[in-house]
Order: structure tokens, then C-alpha cells, then sequence
């Protein structure tokens, strides 16, 4: 990564795997089992020059699946060095298929796709399986796993053997042992593939022979460390915005640094319920614990609520929530003595994603802005702990710094907040009677047990009036719109099958505790077509 430091501790980076990512929807996915093994890993893309990949070092190559056809003209194919580096090579679906041809066999496209469940009877024993095969009787010898490819191996190349076979697929597993080249067919690091998760474990520690350096308390003790080497006597500034990332950098900063971090909260007006104290009492907590935060909240609502004043459209608003949080925020900054350095939780899926930008390669995530967009005459040197980590490595290091459950696995919101969840024009008695019926909406959420099974749960003020009765008394009110998603990468989702009880216990809270809310709808739409946020 760009700015390893110096560090008296174990490099907890010195075992490693390099990913060369051909374009499948998993690279990511691989990459995150790779480290649940407790090795770390980096993703690049394919055609990685060899100076950089022996810059990198590393103890072993996994080939990623991918969309392409190895007999396509002009197609994707992995480095020559890949099989001349002497570690270790794995190759996943595409990757196995590159492998395959590059190295002297021959693959065959196939009209028939093969999708879904497979079982692959094993035929040799392999380090990568190892006791995977043992102790199953031979006739009953297979993996159940995930299959989605066209093409297929119909020859390996000399020195390989076949490890499985499929009924869709003759050579569903290959291996060169003598050199170390393995070749699956199949997604070891979906889930549906049972043994998956003991593939890859495997992989990294019998075949590449890594140590599980990669653990959530080495990891702060190493990010600590890298804060104090390059931070020094500094002073850092952080936006602190309540969600997972942000607060689980002020408490690694905090660590680090004790009171050279000063951490800045807008209140904005468009936050969620009780939001402002909430960020406010786990400080306070991680105060009496470990942690020492020096907290400014900045009441800006005004500032930010007048601006949008009559703004109907959703970029727009966005556009003006951005600025203004950058205005107030670079304000709040000139007011700290010596401030040096600016901290921010950009995570490892941002790093490949704007790697992805610079070399021009198509990327499907959507950018957002956080606290990207400061000015450059602020001219602070960016401090950024997590740009290493997955989410789910910010959780799991987020719990070892003793960050409450509660915040750690809390879902995502967005930066302009109630600002995109109120539609059309932004009025403060709208946020107000959202943030109420949101209120409710995730308290009753947490009682049913069902804010951990969905992804993003949220209400959605629609200004629209709609006619009601309560009691004798005819209402004409506002429309209150219920969304909960289900998803892994917030790029496609499905909406969430929530029970109709529950759905009706918190209609009728919200209608009969919200003057000014008359009816409440349930948002069955899933994304593709429509995005989680309606602006
Ligand atoms: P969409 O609506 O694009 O949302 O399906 C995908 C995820 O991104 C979040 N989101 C945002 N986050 N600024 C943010 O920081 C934004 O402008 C923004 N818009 C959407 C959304 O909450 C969901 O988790």
C-alpha cells in the first residue's frame, strides 16, 4: 500500500497473496476470504507489470474468475511471471481456464452454461484438498459447490492431473503439485461452495505455507503503530459522522494519538433521531473506557436548512449539503491551532475503486462523497487507517477496540442524510416528522430481532397528503413510505420480506403517535430497477 511505515512490531504484511482480478463479480469476495484465513492480500489488475508484482512479494498468485472467453481474440491472459515467480497459483473458473491454455492444454467454449449447485467427484488427492477427501468413502468423494462458467478445460496442460469432475465438466479440479498450479472450476469463495471456506484456508496455509498474521488485535496494534510514525506530535482533524467507519478511525486516532485528534460533529439538521447525543455519549463511553475525544459538535442546522430552502432537485441538494458541510467543517478547522493532517475512513474497496478510475477500467460502484471534496489550500496531509480494510474488517476491529455492537453493525446512511429521504423540497417540519416515524421504525426493527437480518431499513417522508380517519375526526396528511433491503454489496439489492405483522405494528404506531402522518406504505422494489435511496 502507498504509505507503509516503518514499524518495531511484525509486519503483519509480510505474508501475503497477490490477486490478479480478471473481472469477475468476486474478486472482492476472494480477496475477503483470503484474509478471514488471517492472511492479507491485495487485488490488482491482470495485466500487473512484473516489477510490481515482485515489488509485492508475494508467497502465492490467486487468477480470479472472469466474464471473458480464453479463445476470444484479443482476450484476457495472466503475466508470463505468474508461473515463473516459484510460489503457488490458484486459479478460479476464468483464472483455471487462462491457466489451462497459457501452460499447454486446451479449453473448449461451450454453448452449454453451466449455473449453480454442481457436485465434483474427487479422483486424486491434493494438498489443496487434503483432508477434505480423507475419511469419505471413495464412491462418495465430493465437494458440493457453485459452478457459473461457459467454456471449459477439455485438456490439461503436461504435468497436470485431474482432480474432479463434474456431470457438466470433465476437468472441474487440476493440479500440478510438483509446481504448485491448481485449477477449480468452481467459486471456492462463494458460499454455496460447502468446502470452500477450508479451500482457501488451505491454500494459504498448507500450500503457500502463510502464517495467519492477519488478525483484528494485530492489525490495530499495526495501525496504531503507522499513525504514530506518521502523524508524530501532529494535530488531526476528523468529520466524525456517527457511522461505523468514521468512528472507528477516532477510536484507532484516538489510540494512537490521545488528545492530538480532534474530532468534529455537524449536526446538520437532517440527522437521524437523537443522533447528535448518541455520537456524543459513545465518546463519553469510550472516554470512561479507552478513548480520549477531543468532540466539537457544530449545531449548523440553520445554515444548512436555509440553503435548501426552495431546492427541489436531488443533485442540487446533495451538491448544497456537500458545500455546506465543507464550508462549515473547513471553519471549524481554521479555529484549531496547528492542525497538520486530515483523517478519513476510506476503506479498501474505495482504494480499488479509484485504482480502477485512474486506469480507465469500467467500475460499477457509485461514488459518494464523504469529507473528499475539502479544499486544497487547507493543504492537510491525509491520515487514512482503514484504506487496508474490508467493512467487515472495520466491524471486526471496530469490536476489538470496544466499540459498542450497537454502532459497529449499524446500516448505512447516507451522507445528505434526511436530505435525500425527504422528496422534493427539504422543509424542517418534514425532517421532523420523518425523524420520527424512523424513530420508531427501527425501534421496533431492534424489538422483532430484525434489524440485524436486513441490510438498510429506513422511512422515506413522501409530500403528498393523503385523507385518513382517526376517531370520529377526518385527517388530511402526510404519506410515510417504509424501506428495508437486503443485500451484500449495496449494488444490487432485494426488498426485504418483512412479516405483515410486524409491518402493521409499525403502520399503526406511526399513524396514530405522528400527528401529521396519515398513511404509511411498504416500498416493494427491488434494485435493479430502483436504488435503495428514492433521491
Ligand atoms: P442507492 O440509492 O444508490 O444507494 O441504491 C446505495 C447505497 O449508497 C447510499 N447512498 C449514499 N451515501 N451519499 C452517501 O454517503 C449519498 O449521496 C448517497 N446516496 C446513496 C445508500 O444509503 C445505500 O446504502
Amino acid at each position: 500500500m502507498s504509505k507503509l511505515m516503518s514499524s518495531t512490531l511484525q509486519d503483519i504484511h509480510q505474508e501475503k497473496i497477490l490477486i490478479l482480478d480478471f473481472g469477475s463479480q468476486y474478486t472482492q469476495l476472494i480477496a475477503r476470504r483470503l484474509r478471514e484465513s488471517g492472511v492479507y492480500c491485495e487485488i490488482f489488475p491482470y495485466d500487473l507489470s512484473e516489477t510490481r508484482a515482485r515489488d509485492f512479494a508475494p508467497n502465492g498468485i490467486v487468477l480470479s474468475g472472469g466474464p471473458e472467453s480464453v479463445n476470444a481474440e484479443a482476450t484476457l491472459v495472466a503475466p508470463g511471471y505468474v508461473f515463473e515467480l516459484d510460489v503457488p497459483v490458484l486459479g478460479i473458473c476464468y483464472g483455471m481456464q487462462t491457466m489451462a491454455k497459457q501452460l499447454g492444454g486446451e479449453v473448449q467454449v461451450s454453448s452449454k452454461s453451466e449455473f449453480g449447485f454442481a457436485r465434483v467427484q474427487l479422483m486424486q488427492e491434493s494438498q489443496l484438498l487434503g483432508e477434505l477427501k480423507d475419511g469419505i468413502e471413495d464412491d462418495e468423494s465430493y465437494l458440493d459447490v457453485w459452478m457459473s462458467h461457459g467454456d471449459k478445460v477439455t485438456r490439461t496442460p503436461p504435468g497436470f492431473v485431474v482432480g474432479g469432475r463434474s456431470d457438466n465438466t470433465d476437468i472441474a479440479l487440476m493440479f500440478d503439485e510438483e509446481r504448485s498450479f491448481y485449477g477449480v472450476q468452481f467459486h471456492p469463495e462463494v458460499n454455496h461452495t460447502l468446502q470452500g471456506a477450508e479451500i482457501i484456508d488451505r491454500f494459504v496455509k498448507k500450500v503457500c505455507k502463510c502464517k495467519a498474521l492477519w488478525t483484528p488485535t494485530k492489525i490495530v496494534q499495526d495501525i496504531v503503530e503507522r499513525i504514530r510514525v506518521q502523524v508524530g506530535s501532529g494535530r488531526v482533524i476528523l468529520g466524525m459522522s456517527g457511522g461505523v467507519d468514521s468512528s472507528v478511525v477516532a477510536a484507532l486516532l484516538s489510540r494512537a494519538i490521545g488528545d492530538q485528534l480532534t474530532c468534529v460533529f455537524v449536526d446538520n439538521g437532517l440527522l437521524r433521531y437523537d443522533e447528535a447525543n448518541q455520537v456524543e455519549k459513545m465518546v463519553g463511553e469510550g472516554t470512561q473506557n479507552v478513548y480520549a475525544l477531543n468532540l466539537v459538535t457544530v449545531n449548523a442546522t440553520d445554515r444548512f436548512l436555509s440553503r435548501l430552502e426552495g431546492v427541489t432537485d436531488p443533485e442540487e441538494k446533495r451538491k448544497i449539503i456537500g458545500n455546506t458541510f465543507i464550508d462549515v467543517f473547513d471553519e471549524q478547522a481554521a479555529t484549531i491551532e496547528g492542525v497538520g493532517f486530515l483523517a478519513q475512513g476510506t476503506i479498501y474497496p474505495d482504494v480499488i475503486e479509484s485504482a480502477g478510475h485512474e486506469e480507465g477500467k469500467a467500475h460499477v460502484i457509485k461514488s459518494h462523497h464523504n469529507v473528499g471534496g475539502l479544499p486544497d489550500y487547507m493543504n492537510l496531509e491525509l491520515v487514512e487507517p482503514l484504506r487496508e480494510l474490508f467493512k467487515d474488517e472495520v466491524r471486526k476491529i471496530g469490536l476489538e477496540l470496544g466499540l459498542s455492537r450497537e454502532m459497529v453493525f449499524r446500516h448505512p446512511f447516507p451522507g445528505p442524510g434526511l436530505g435525500v429521504r425527504i422528496l422534493g423540497e427539504v422543509k424542517p417540519i418534514y425532517a421532523d416528522l420523518l425523524r420520527e416515524a424512523d424513530h420508531i421504525y427501527l425501534q421496533e426493527l431492534r424489538a422483532a430481532g430484525l434489524y440485524d437480518q436486513v441490510s438498510q431499513a429506513f422511512t422515506v417522508f413522501l409530500p403528498v397528503r393523503s385523507v385518513g380517519v382517526v376517531g370520529d375526526a377526518r385527517r388530511y396528511e402526510y404519506v410515510i413510505a417504509l424501506r428495508a433491503v437486503e443485500t451484500i454489496d449495496f449494488m444490487t439489492a432485494r426488498w426485504a420480506h418483512l412479516p405483515y405483522e410486524f409491518l402493521e405494528r409499525v403502520s399503526s404506531r406511526i399513524i396514530n403517535e405522528i400527528s401529521g402522518v396519515s398513511r404509511v406504505v411498504y416500498d416493494v422494489s427491488s434494485k435493479p430497477p430502483a436504488t435503495i435511496e428514492w433521491e
